[in-house]
């Protein structure tokens, strides 16, 4: 079959790779029908994410028929068409059985690698590192799905791919991203970022009941798209400081949650902290940018909540602990539990509340992704999020 192929730092390929197979009781195999490329892509891209090996297959946002099972799955059936959540979880673990699957304590072969960097191991993920389970991901013809009797959601007749396949990643993220920020009626919610997680974390925030929303980014067709869909205020943080307006935009007493959509690869407007953080990564003295975490937590009223939906993948340093302690700050995080957030929010999509399709800008076959990875890390050509075929 044809996969998207990780070989190095800034080099992604299509290769000719052997078929998936079952190889455990409970898995599927999945004739891939649509894949996305997500901003954790990019942290792959880039070389931030250690433990990559080349020929990995890359995706962890896709969607298809079922063609294949295994023994023990009785709740599909061939030709069953699903979503398939990125993080893998048995079901049946202490964590899982808390929701929170993706901390599944029996879905990552290679815990130990995750452990020894991490303290303990998240749930393995599709197309993300040999320390997060070396699975092969979906950006490709046809993926093994683990766990597929748990994982595999069955798409609701009436809906489509576009509609569907964001509940892989980016929409319930959004969402536990405007969950974990603890809204209270009316509160003011600032959102960095303007990619496609920070804009399902704005819908989702006034799902939640927030009464303004301020997103900050600094790409114009993000900001437009934030404001226009997303109903948000937003400021460009190449333009504006964003402390100031913030001050300014809430009476001098700062947004009550703060939500961090942008991660480990933040941009900033040549501010110091910035700058040493770059040369930092440059000079493997650090793995991170954590400028907008930093930003957040000084921004973030007192009492306030900061959540961050954005990925981090190592040591952050020069974080503001003074201001967040003394500020009384609550921080939450986490890699989404995709799987608690299948129904309640594919219930939100047949109501009508949302159309996530609204984030797409490109679609594509999959020959076109090394390019499509360029374009969408670059924001050339107005992308926002792509879409690819691979069948
Ligand atoms: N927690 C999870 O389970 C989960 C799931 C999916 C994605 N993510 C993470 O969410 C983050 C965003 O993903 P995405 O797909 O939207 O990626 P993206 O790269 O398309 O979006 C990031 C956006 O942040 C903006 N930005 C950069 N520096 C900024 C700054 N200083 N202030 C404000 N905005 C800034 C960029 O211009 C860009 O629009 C990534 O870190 C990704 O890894 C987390
Ligand atoms: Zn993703
Ligand atoms: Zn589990």
């Amino acid at each position: 079959m044809k996969a998207l192929c990780w070989h190095g730092k800034g080099d992604v390929r299509v290769d000719t790779v052997p078929d998936p197979k079952i190889r455990e009781p409970r898995d599927a195999i999945v004739k891939v029908t649509s894949t996305a490329i997500c901003g954790s892509d990019l942290h792959l891209l880039d070389g931030f994410m250690p433990t990559m090996e080349s020929g990995d297959v890359l995706g962890h946002e896709f969607m298809g028929e079922v063609v294949e099972l295994g023994k023990s799955v009785t709740n599909l059936k061939i030709g069953d068409r699903v979503v398939i959540p990125f993080t893998i979880a048995c079901g049946e673990c202490f964590f899982c059985k808390k929701g929170l699957t993706s901390c599944c304590d029996r879905s990552n072969p290679n815990h130990a690698m995750a452990e020894k960097m991490m303290g303990h191991s998240p749930s393995g993920l599709f197309g993300y590192s040999h320390m997060l389970g070396g699975f092969a991901g979906g950006q490709a013809q046809y993926a093994r799905v683990p766990f597929a009797d748990f994982g595999a959601f069955k798409v609701p007749e009436g809906l489509t791919d576009e509609q569907v396949l964001f509940l892989t990643d980016i929409f319930p993220t959004g969402y536990m991203g405007a969950e974990n920020a603890g809204i209270e009626p009316g509160d003011t919610v600032a959102v960095w970022g303007c990619g496609p997680v920070a804009q399902f974390a704005i819908q989702s925030a006034w799902m939640l009941g927030a009464g303004r929303v301020i997103a900050i980014d600094t790409v114009p067709e993000r900001l437009e798209m934030a404001r226009t869909q997303g109903r948000a205020e937003t400021i460009d943080f190449m333009k504006q400081s964003v402390y100031d307006t913030l001050q300014e935009m809430t009476k001098g007493r700062g947004p009550d949650r703060c939500i961090d959509a942008v991660g480990a690869e933040a941009h900033s407007h040549g501010s110091f902290d910035a700058v040493l953080d770059a040369a930092k990564v440059k000079m493997f003295l650090g793995t991170d940018r954590p400028h907008a975490l930093r930003q957040a937590i000084y921004c973030c009223r007192k009492g306030g909540t900061v959540s961050v939906p954005g990925v981090y993948l190592g040591f952050v340093d020069k974080v503001p602990m003074g201001a967040f302690v003394n500020k009384g700050l609550t921080l939450k995080s986490g890699q989404t539990h995709v799987h608690r957030y299948l129904k309640p929010l594919t219930e939100k999509i047949q109501k009508g509340d949302i159309d996530p399709s609204f984030v797409i800008t490109h679609k594509a076959p999959l020959v076109e992704a090394p390019s499509l990875y360029k374009t969408f890390r670059d924001k050339q050509d107005g992308c926002i999020k792509v879409v690819l075929k691979p069948n």
